[in-house]
């Protein structure tokens, strides 16, 4: 099977109260990780690409791995994995065309920090160059706190996404899918301590996300995908192993799963997911040097950190996306 684009995906993701996995992918082992994860599975997936990955692996690189990748899975599985390629967060429409010359399925334009209208203007423009070439737009309407790509956004800054924005500018784009701002952000570090209250182990409670402008947004939108960014968990076994192995991640969190869950079983269709897989990486990879010093093999790391991301990501398509065979 060749690459899809998430048309089809989407729209049984909202009839069946599940949603798509989107994941970051930067190199091999993260793409084998969660392409054999989505095998075992049979889930649907997304691999995204950011401007930081491309400039990090080159284009091409990415491009022949998710290619080899759905090729293992006919041949070792004998199963069409369906999988979208997409642009995350595109910050120009040169980037987004090179994207879509270069056969990635989905782009997204991020101009939820312009004004308005001009975030309008530049997310129309895209739309009419993909469409033209069957590829998919996701847009995106608020600002999430955090980090987006080399561009900081400081929790000061973040904004929920308005509710009565979302008719107006679907409308006026053409866009397939939106991201909206109900309070994830990106990153391992979401929340700062103030913003949480501490659970009596010490581990800090992030404020709830604001399902009410989702539930205000999908009625204004009825049947039309919702995206969710920064929707890590920053799984708290992480943290510690890393703290443990000679890292520092104090204060470390995430989005608690449940919450996601319930945004999965609702209108959003598509959750993005990238900490988490850097975490899982880590993670190991800290342990992995802790308890055999005298290793240099890079066999030797990588090989358990991929298998960490592989049953990280099967744990998300199952008991957090439920989109474990819906493809
Ligand atoms: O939302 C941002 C993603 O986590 C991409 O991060 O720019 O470091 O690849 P990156
Ligand atoms: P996390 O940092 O929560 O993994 O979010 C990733 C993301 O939104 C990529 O676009
Ligand atoms: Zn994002």
């Amino acid at each position: 099977m060749a690459l899809v684009t998430s048309k089809e995906m989407f729209k049984k993701a909202y009839d069946g109260g599940y949603a798509i996995g989107a994941f970051n992918v930067n190199n091999m082992e993260i793409i084998q990780g969660i392409t054999e994860a989505a095998i075992e599975k049979r889930a649907p997936l997304i691999l995204q690409v950011s401007k930081g990955a491309r400039a990090y692996a080159k284009h091409v690189y990415l491009m022949k791995l998710i290619e080899a990748a759905i090729q293992d899975a006919e041949q070792t599985a004998g199963f069409d994995l369906p999988i979208v390629v997409h642009l995350d967060h595109g910050d120009s429409f040169e980037l987004c065309k090179s994207c879509i010359d270069g056969g990635f399925t989905s782009v997204m334009i991020d101009k939820s920090g312009l004004p308005f209208e001009e975030n309008i203007k530049i997310t129309k423009q895209v739309v009419e160059y993909a469409h033209d070439h069957g590829v998919v737009v996701e847009a995106e309407l608020g600002t999430l706190a955090g980090v987006e790509d080399e561009v900081n956004v400081s929790a000061e800054d973040s904004s929920y996404t308005r509710a009565e924005d979302v008719e107006e500018f679907v409308k006026s784009t053409g866009c397939d899918s939106l991201a909206i701002a109900i309070g994830t952000s990106h990153g391992a570090y979401k929340f700062k301590a103030e913003q949480c209250t501490r659970n009596e182990k010490g581990i800090l409670v992030p404020p709830p996300l604001r399902f009410d402008i989702l539930e205000d947004v999908s009625k204004r939108l009825p049947g039309f995908p919702i995206v969710l960014h920064g929707s890590s968990s920053v799984p708290q076994e992480f943290v510690k192993i890393i703290n443990e192995c000679g890292g520092k991640m104090p204060d470390a969190v995430g989005i608690p799963e449940e919450q996601l869950r319930q945004a999965a079983r609702g209108a959003v269709c598509k959750i993005n997911i990238d900490s988490d897989l850097r975490l899982a990486m880590t993670a190991c990879i800290r342990q992995h040097f802790t308890e055999h010093p005298d290793h240099f093999d890079p066999r030797q790391y990588l090989k358990p950190a991929r298998v960490a991301i592989k049953e990280m990501v099967e744990h998300k398509l199952v008991d957090v996306l439920g989109c474990d065979g819906k493809a």
